[in-house]
């Protein structure tokens, strides 16, 4: 059994052999920014409602004032957070491995953009983003759109609705995004997922290609997950005080 400073120490010296790195991102990496994970109960008025419920197409189908007032308040929410350590460390962790003239690649399944305010230069969002909006008639994307959106459902200029540039339950993931993500982690030699649960794939699956490879597989979260065992390390614990105990094991 591995305690963390020995899997922080076998972490950090495999970061500075590696050619290339991978580090996938969940909601649990935004958490200490004050934004509630997805499988956190919804408060307030939202309480009534499953997101697993809402974050589909026959939802926005059925009431798209609810789904995307619902999107909104979050991207309002957003704003209004700032990234955390573990968002900065991995900004650093990027700078460090490209500075050196090897390979890093940022995966996220977060729809908030907190990796690219850190400064995070490449970010491969593949469940899309909650900055973006789509024309539900010409499929045109919108960016620096009003926040809050004045009505609900907002209205697209070409005539259609604006739906969020995220990826829904039951839609397929950004094709470039995810062949880009598979490709990166099947050719990694370490592999780090942070604060995720697991259980929505193809994400929770690019692990395996790591493994295959041969990578230095790790999962820092705060409790296990489905996909634990197919690590060959953990790291337990918040993203916001890791990360950056990895960073200053760098150096
Ligand atoms: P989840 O909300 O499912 O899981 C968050 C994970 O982060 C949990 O395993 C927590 O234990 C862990 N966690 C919480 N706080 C943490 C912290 N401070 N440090 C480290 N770990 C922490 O979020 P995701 O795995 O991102 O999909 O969810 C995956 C996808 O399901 C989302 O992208 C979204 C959702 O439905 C779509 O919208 C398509």
């Amino acid at each position: 059994m591995h305690t963390n400073e020995d899997t922080l120490g076998l972490l950090a010296q495999a970061l500075r052999e590696a050619d290339a790195v991978v580090v996938m991102t969940g909601a649990g990496a935004s958490a200490e920014s004050g934004i509630p994970t997805f499988r956190d109960a919804l408060e307030g008025y939202w309480s009534r409602y499953d997101p697993q419920q809402l974050a589909t197409p026959q939802a926005f189908e059925a009431d798209p004032a609810l789904v995307t007032r619902w999107y909104d308040e979050r991207r309002c929410k957003v704003l209004e957070c700032d990234p955390n350590p573990g968002h900065e460390a991995l900004a650093h962790l990027e700078e460090l491995i490209t500075g050196r003239g090897d390979r890093f690649t940022l995966v996220t399944q977060n729809v908030d953009r907190l990796h690219q305010r850190a400064g995070s230069r490449e970010v491969v969002e593949v469940h899309g983003s909650l900055g973006e909006w789509r024309c539900t008639k010409t499929g045109q994307s919108y960016l620096d759109l009003p926040v809050p959106f004045p009505e609900y459902p907002p209205p697209s200029p070409a005539g259609g609705l604006l739906r969020p540039g995220v990826v829904w339950f039951g839609e397929s993931l950004p094709p470039a995004a995810i062949e880009r993500a598979s490709s990166d982690s099947s050719a990694c030699d370490v592999y780090l997922a942070v604060g995720t649960s697991g259980v929505v794939w193809p994400a929770a699956g690019l692990v395996l290609n790591a493994a295959n490879n041969g990578a230095l597989t790790v999962e820092l979260n705060l409790d296990d997950t489905p996909m634990t065992e197919h690590f060959s390390h953990t790291l337990r614990g918040t993203a916001g005080e890791l990360l950056p105990a990895l960073l200053e094991l760098l150096g």
